[in-house]
């Protein structure tokens, strides 16, 4: 495979003894670029880091539909569990797998710096997907797809801005130190920080949104308005919510992120009072880089996928068609 052989090439100082020696030992991945077992496919290790929410579910099932043997990948696809430890090491096992592409959810900004540097090494070019790394790495991706988090938490900011100037808001962050918590809470709190009374972190699941926001019941009972980081942590809250005797949407709105099925059941039924969408479903567009990448064409830095946002006009028949 072309892209293999260029990767091999942008090592650099590889000598030409070094190289042969290798060919002559047979290793697995010269005999599958050679048209071993798995002939022209292209190896690619993703480390998925978790499936904490719907949104991550989704967005599984569309990296798994569209990296399929038919379209041309060998897909070695492991759940980190949300643990950064977990992605470490499947990333290491992939450049000991010596496949083709990594690609990779981090779970986390940071943390990466050292084996960002091995995979650097071995020569494997990494596509970043759905979050960032914040790394001391020169170049340490060829390209990223996912979504613009910021722009996101300013919708979200826009709207309440218009519609709730006076709302006392807690935030219901996501994974702390993650692209999508980080940057959801930088452009929301650029537009209506003054108004958020309190924060803490849900780590993206029901059951955690739940429990932080019983304590923010208790803690800030002038509470008007949550901003939650993802629909799930929403979920939770509307729990907790009505666990405390309150309706959710009428005495505590509610405003999310995702826009998962049933993210917008919620909006339909009024617990929800907006949705900012994250598209979850963008498996052809990462096959399709992945692809120029292993080809070693030329690909954008970045690949922003498009969202929307939701108001309480939203139909059952939309939420009925939705497709996750
Ligand atoms: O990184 C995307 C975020 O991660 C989604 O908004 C959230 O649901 C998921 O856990």
């Amino acid at each position: 495979m072309f892209g293999r052989q260029s990767r091999r090439a942008a090592v650099g100082a590889v000598s030409l003894v070094a190289v042969l020696g290798l060919a002559a030992c047979g290793s697995s991945s010269d005999s599958g670029s050679g048209g071993g077992e798995d002939g022209d496919l292209i190896r690619v290790g993703f480390s998925q880091l978790g499936a904490e929410s719907g949104w991550r579910t989704a967005n599984t099932e569309s990296v798994k539909a569209s990296l399929t043997e038919d379209a041309g990948f060998d897909l070695n696809f492991v759940d980190a569990q949300q643990k950064q430890e977990n992605q470490i090491k499947a990333l290491r096992d992939f450049v000991a797998q010596d496949v083709d592409v990594i690609a990779f959810s981090p779970v986390i900004e940071t943390g990466w710096d050292e084996v960002l540097q091995e995979i650097k090494d071995s020569g494997i070019p990494v596509v970043l997907v759905d979050r960032t790394v914040d790394t001391t790495v020169e170049d340490p991706y060829v390209t990223w797809i996912g979504a613009d988090f910021k722009q996101e938490g300013t919708t979200a900011g826009e709207w309440v801005e218009e519609n709730a100037p006076d709302a006392k808001i807690f935030e219901l962050q996501g994974t702390l130190g993650s692209g999508a918590q980080v940057d959801r809470e930088e452009g929301f709190d650029a537009v209506v920080g003054d108004q958020v009374i309190g924060k803490a972190s849900g780590n993206f699941t029901r059951a955690e949104g739940k429990t932080a926001v019983e304590a923010a019941l208790q803690a800030y009972p002038e509470m008007t308005m949550i901003f939650t980081h993802n629909d799930d942590m929403g979920l939770g809250a509307i729990e907790a919510i009505e666990a405390a005797g309150k309706v959710p949407g009428e005495d505590i709105q509610i405003v999310s992120v995702d826009g998962v099925r049933d993210g917008l059941q919620a909006l339909v039924d009024k617990k929800f009072n907006y949705v900012v969408e994250c598209n979850p479903v963008f498996g052809d567009q990462l096959a399709e880089l992945i692809t120029q990448v292993a080809n070693g064409e030329d690909v954008p830095k970045e690949t922003i996928v498009v969202d929307q946002a939701f108001d309480q006009t939203i139909t059952q028949a939309d939420v009925d068609a939705r497709a996750y």
